[in-house]
């Protein structure tokens, strides 16, 4: 097997974290003896900064011809100003629309010894393992019309039963190898949009009876969930309710910088951190890979379906956090701070070591 990648370092942090990801990718790929290769191309504000726009043709040929996307961060204070569509996050949502990138997995579980991180009680928290599963490439983001003008700005909410299936397919068929449950997140109470999203959530479910469905106000999801985390397993939502959704539950892990995602369609995928760019430390080597390394393993399992890879590189994750590594922002009292390359480095030891007691265990059967 040979899986080409295509690299889309970004702004900020992007380039440090990929780096961090290409290390562990490298070395997973080589235990399984498979090749990967990859090319860099440009995206975001380093992107503008050289051809004037912050997606390029070549980017986007780039991606068409991977067999999976990586995604560093993208966005800096130094572009905030300039127009919607010349703004990092607008290469994003291109990208997103040209790859058809309609289901956005973001998983929201704890490290054990994470459990004392998160501003969440550990009671509440231990025992959390669930994905949010946002529409990617519709609703209010990419609805017409939209605008601005001097006296009033304006978006549009639509989706098509097309739009609704396909990701609400993708919802049950998580949940059967999962706990069973999805929760379909709308704000039917009011929104029309929401009203039709849950019609066809339902008809669709009629496919799964051995799914439990719930409905949820946005509202009163966006509470359960730093209420009573447990009660999920498979969250299903629109695109802006995801985006809300999804930083909330950003706080289950302890720190955005441990939350993974992947962008999946029909053709295309593509992994990427949720956290942003951080500018603030970039360039620093200060920032934490665990997001970056953890949306690796999300691409082993989902790409290259490499299941195994992908768990042995989340083990290499906990045994290091196990044992007390951290970067900054994940420091308690009792961690040893690291930098980005040693926390690295760390993870691939480990990697090796469990590679080598599982080789083991394998010879004793
Ligand atoms: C995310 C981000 C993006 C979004 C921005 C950067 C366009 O917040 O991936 O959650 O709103 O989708
Ligand atoms: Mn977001």
């Amino acid at each position: 097997m040979d899986y080409k990648i295509a690299l889309l370092p970004g702004d900020g942090i992007g380039p440090e974290v990929t780096e961090a990801a290409v290390k562990i990718i490298d070395l997973v790929a080589n235990k399984f003896n498979v090749q990967v290769s990859y090319k860099n191309f440009d995206i975001g504000g380093v992107c503008y900064e050289k051809h004037n726009t912050p997606l390029i043709e070549e980017t986007l040929e780039g991606c068409y011809n991977a067999d999976a996307v990586f995604l560093g961060a993208v966005g800096g204070p130094k572009w905030e100003n300039l127009p919607h569509h010349n703004k990092p996050e607008a290469a994003l949502l291109k990208l997103r629309e040209k790859l058809e990138l309609f289901a956005n997995i973001r998983p929201a579980s704890v490290y054990p010894s994470m459990l004392d991180n998160s501003t969440l009680k550990r009671e509440v928290l231990e025992g959390t393992e669930f994905i949010v599963l946002r529409e990617l490439t519709g609703g209010i983001y990419f609805g017409k019309p939209r605008g601005i003008d001097e006296e009033k700005g304006w978006n549009t909410m639509v989706y098509s039963t097309e739009e609704v299936e396909r990701i609400a397919v993708k919802a049950f068929e998580m949940a059967m190898k999962r706990d069973k449950v999805v929760t379909s997140v709308d704000k039917a109470n009011v929104l029309e949009v929401s009203q039709f999203w849950r019609n066809v959530v339902e008809r669709v479910h009629k496919d799964f009876p051995s799914i439990k469905l719930n409905h949820m106000y946005v509202d009163n999801a966006a509470m359960q969930i730093v209420r009573d985390p447990k009660q999920f397993d498979v969250i299903l939502t629109s695109n802006i309710f995801g985006d809300i959704i999804s930083d909330i539950s950003g706080m289950i892990t302890g720190s955005l910088g441990m939350l993974p995602s992947a962008s999946i369609g029909n053709k295309y995928s593509l992994y990427e951190p949720v956290h942003g760019s951080a500018p603030d430390i970039a360039g620093q080597n200060k920032a934490n890979p665990i997001a970056a390394i953890s949306s690796a393993a999300m691409m082993f399992n989902h790409s290259f379906d490499m299941a195994k890879a992908a768990e042995i590189i989340e083990k290499g994750i906990t045994k290091t956090l196990d044992a007390g590594y951290r970067t900054v922002d994940i420091a308690g009292d009792e961690s040893k701070i690291v930098t980005t390359t040693e926390l690295t480095s760390m993870i691939s030891e480990n990697i090796v070591k469990i590679f080598t007691e599982e080789a083991i265990g394998v010879f004793l059967l």
